[in-house]
C-alpha cells in the first residue's frame, strides 16, 4: 500500500484493474471475479506483500508469517488477505480487487514447500 502511494503511475501501468473504480474506463469494463493469472499475482505479491513476507514467503519481516510453512486453507488465506488477522497482518480488502485477492490465494500456495 505504501508502494501504491509512492508509485501510483507505475502501479497503474502494471495493473490497470487496481486503479480505482472512479475512472470512466473502469465502469465500462465487464465485472469478473475470476482470479488474475499466477504471473500477475506474483507481480501484485511483489509490490504489496514481499516487503514483509519476502519473495519466497520466508522473510518474516515485521513478524510476518512464513508462508512456505503455512497450512491454512484457501478460504482462510482469502479471509486473512481481506480482513487481516490479530497477529499483525493488515486488511487488503480496500486496496486490492477480488480477482487480485483470488489470484494471490493461488500464488501464496505456490510458495509452500
Ligand atoms: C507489513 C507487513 C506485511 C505485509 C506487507 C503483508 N503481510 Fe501478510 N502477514 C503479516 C503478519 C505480521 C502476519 C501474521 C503473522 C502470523 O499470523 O503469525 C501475516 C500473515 C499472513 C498470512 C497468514 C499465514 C498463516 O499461516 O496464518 C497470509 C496468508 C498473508 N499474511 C499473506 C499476505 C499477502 C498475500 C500479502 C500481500 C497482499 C501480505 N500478507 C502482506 C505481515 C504482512
Amino acid at each position: 500500500m505504501v508502494l501504491r502511494i509512492l508509485f501510483p503511475g507505475l502501479f497503474c501501468s502494471l495493473f490497470l484493474a487496481g486503479c480505482g473504480n472512479d475512472t470512466p474506463e473502469e465502469t465500462t469494463k465487464p465485472v469478473s471475479n475470476e482470479p488474475i493469472s499466477l504471473e500477475d499475482a506474483r507481480a501484485v505479491y511483489t509490490l504489496n506483500c514481499a516487503s514483509c513476507h519476502g519473495p519466497d514467503g520466508t522473510l518474516k519481516a515485521s513478524n510476518a508469517a512464513d508462508l512456505s510453512i503455512s497450512t491454512i486453507d484457501d478460504k482462510k488465506i482469502e479471509q486473512t488477505i481481506r480482513k487481516g488477522n490479530d497477529k499483525g497482518m493488515m486488511p487488503y480488502e480496500e486496496m486490492l480487487t477480488t480477482p487480485e485477492i483470488k489470484g494471490l490465494v493461488k500464488f501464496v500456495q505456490t510458495l509452500r514447500k
